[in-house]
């Protein structure tokens, strides 16, 4: 398998399907290696030796939909449930601030509880209480209008994997009622309003196969999502997949190094699910050509109740108060973290 073929990519930034799976499916470990280094040298390009790094507040885990993979899906009756208050979400932002951070990123279930109003009177408080800060949310499908009151009161960037192109395949993660078409068309709604935007998908999910993958990079070219998320699929045991196989570090390193190749100015974290398997997770994030990281600032009390899959990383250098303990890691392998605001290198903020 000629390591053309990732020089190619890095130059093209593209392939065809043939050549993209050869480069999903070889096991020439040189290519592999070859692949990881253009990746982080392309990175490295753009972003230079930094990282950047993003509070991570997990404001709910209810959630009114019922996704087979997660953790945290409306039929599991195991989870003990919490959401956030508005004065609980500040003082989180507070203490990230005070730590250094300068992007805070809201995630949760879709919780029917924390509707618009209440999301615009936070977003307006942090927008206030920090304008020198970036605010990402990560909290599911909503309405047009939702977005656009969301970006108007201060939002500026939105995180909505699409999970897997294929309307066949999504079909097998989600329940009926759920909408591949909505999805797709929630992120188009999402860059059109001007979010710095983020799709990305579960790596290794039950039924997908790596002709699915190739749809993934093709809707993600189409798209030019801000910011790529994948991360490995790993079973929870309250859920339907819970006898299923979690996806591989391998896949996962391979397409972070593709997906950099394919978009060198995307921001792309190295995501806490690849931190959770073992093996080099993080620092073997960074150095196929990931360059955020996103560690956890949610009142600890809680973090362990946002189990989207078993055994997540959620403490030591995956929190934020580890963030010296991240610094002397990445240190290891000559990388700095950076606390600046991170945007996107093509938008004018
Ligand atoms: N394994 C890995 N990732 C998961 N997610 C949800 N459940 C799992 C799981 N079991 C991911 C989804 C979602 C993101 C917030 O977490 O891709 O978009």
């Amino acid at each position: 398998m000629p390591q053309c073929t990732v020089d190619l990519l890095a130059t093209n930034h593209s392939l065809s399907d043939h050549e993209l799976l050869d480069l999903l499916s070889t096991s020439d470990t040189e290519t592999i290696s070859y692949l990881h280094r253009r990746g982080r040298e392309v990175a490295l390009s753009v972003f230079g030796n930094k990282v950047y790094l993003r509070g991570l507040i997990e404001v709910s885990n209810f959630c009114r939909n019922d996704c087979y993979y997660c953790g945290i899906r409306r039929s599991n009756r195991e989870v003990s449930r919490y959401r956030l208050s508005h004065e609980d979400v500040m003082l989180c932002c507070a203490e990230g601030y005070a730590l250094g951070l300068r992007t805070f990123v809201l995630q949760g279930g879709e919780d029917p509880r924390q509707n618009i109003d209440w999301l615009i009177d936070l977003v307006t408080e942090m927008r206030q209480t920090y304008p020198d800060c970036a605010i990402t949310l990560s909290l599911g499908e909503k309405t047009p209008e939702e977005y656009r009151r969301l970006k108007a009161a201060g939002a500026n960037r939105y995180l909505l994997r699409h999970e897997t192109f294929d309307a066949g395949h999504y079909g097998e993660l989600h329940p009926e009622g759920m909408s591949r078409d909505y999805r797709i068309e929630c992120l188009r709604t999402l860059k059109e309003i001007g979010f710095q935007t983020g799709t990305g998908i579960m790596v290794g999910s039950p039924g997908q196969t790596l002709e699915h993958i190739i749809k993934d990079l093709r809707f993600i070219q189409d798209l030019q999502p801000e910011m790529i998320g994948l991360g490995p699929f790993i079973p929870h045991h309250a859920t339907p997949f819970a006898d299923r196989r979690a996806g591989t570090v391998d896949l996962t390193l391979r397409l972070i190094a593709i997906c950099r190749l394919m978009l060198p100015h995307a921001l792309i974290p190295a995501t806490t699910a690849l931190a959770s398997l073992p093996g080099q997770g993080r620092l073997g994030g960074i150095l196929a050509g990931a360059n955020v990281v996103m560690p956890n600032l949610s009142p600890s009390s809680f973090r362990k109740d946002y189990s989207l899959y078993d055994n997540k990383a959620a403490f030591g250098s995956e929190s934020a108060q580890g963030i010296r303990m991240l610094q002397e890691q990445f240190a290891t392998i000559g990388y700095e973290v950076s606390m600046e605001r991170g945007d996107h290198p093509d938008i004018e903020v």
